[in-house]
């Protein structure tokens, strides 16, 4: 049948109707919440390039996650930065670093927010690398240990789920290894599976203060172009025991989202990440765009391309317009 016959206008006549026939559905149980924590009491320090987003110490962290799942929001996913950083990045997997501090705090006034560690070494490292360096050389199995360490040091203070976002071949297995050694078979992995290495990491360099100090991640991010080897490292995480899968950034990747939710079955998360929500926060600071619409068109966008779960900054403000 076509026009007039065809009327596709016909369903779009009113509020209601367009809602009964609308196909994707963004819910607050679909958002998780990135938080950075750092040192200190009383801390409360916005990030410039990040309106909205603080380096939190523990004190404002507790009421910012009391906030988040009030608002609805199951998860949070939690960035430390470290007193100290050091060629080993020792204050990740430290049972006293900032991170195993945090997740004990949550943990114990916020009992059912779920809490997700990233598990990565850049943002506790003096070179900046999510890995060990030799030279200018970042060294891959060499550094499985510590992530597996790290890891296991996250659970052990009561992490929900754990993250890693290092992008170091066969890191899925060191960790689900050495979790299930320590008793933690039932911790899950989502894992960071197709991490490009992109432009668009700008503003958490400077939130996490992990910029690397020489060169970049391009031998060990993925690179933009490519799809078929993003298959690849899902296919091999899902392998080693990952039990979500993640793309990152959302937005330049979408079809990224949607050839590997066609192609496997497990929860794919997709990470809207903080240059993509710089772009928006500052072209409505100008006026320019209306900010709410198009956060709730982007991160509906995203759902429609195949995510389940988008980790993403504006996670409070669109939980407000959710359930006002
Ligand atoms: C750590 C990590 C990064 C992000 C999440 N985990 C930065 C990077 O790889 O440089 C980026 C998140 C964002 O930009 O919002 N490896």
């Amino acid at each position: 049948m076509s026009f007039p016959q065809s009327r596709p206008r016909r369903l779009r006549q009113s509020p209601l109707l367009r809602k009964m026939v609308q196909e994707t559905v963004l819910s607050v149980e679909n958002l998780i919440c990135p938080l950075f924590v750092i040192h200190g009491k009383g801390v409360r320090k916005e990030i410039a390039s990040m309106p909205g987003t603080y380096q939190l110490s523990i004190d404002y962290l507790i009421k910012e996650a009391q906030e988040i799942r009030h608002r609805g929001i199951p998860a949070v996913i939690l960035f430390g930065i470290p007193r100290k950083k050091d060629g080993r990045g020792s204050e990740a997997y430290s049972p006293t670093g900032i991170i195993q501090q945090a997740v004990k705090a949550v943990k114990d006034r916020v009992p059912d927010l779920i809490v997700i560690t990233d598990v990565c070494l850049c943002e506790y490292t003096s070179h900046g690398h999510c890995g060990l360096v030799k030279g200018n050389r970042v060294l891959n199995d060499p550094t499985l240990e510590l992530l597996a360490r790290e890891a296991v040091s996250h659970a052990k203070a009561g992490a929900d789920l754990v993250a890693p976002s290092d992008m170091m071949d066969g890191r899925v297995k060191a960790i689900r290894t050495a979790l299930d050694q320590d008793g933690f078979e039932m911790t899950p992995i989502l894992s960071y599976a197709a991490k490009y290495a992109s432009a668009f990491y700008g503003p958490f360099r400077e939130a996490a203060e992990s910029t690397p100090q020489f060169g970049d991640r391009k031998s060990y991010q993925m690179d933009p172009p490519n799809v078929r080897e993003a298959l690849r490292e899902v296919a091999m995480d899902i392998e080693e025991g990952a039990d979500i899968v993640m793309v990152k950034p959302a937005l330049s990747y979408l079809d990224v989202i949607y050839r590997i939710r066609s192609a496997f079955n497990v929860p794919v998360a997709a990470y809207h990440v903080s240059g993509e929500y710089a772009m928006l926060k500052a072209a409505a600071r100008l006026k320019w765009l209306e900010e709410d619409r198009v956060m709730m068109e982007t991160l509906t966008s995203i759902r429609r391309a195949g995510a389940d779960l988008i980790l993403t900054y504006f996670a409070k403000d669109a939980a407000r317009l959710l359930r006002p």
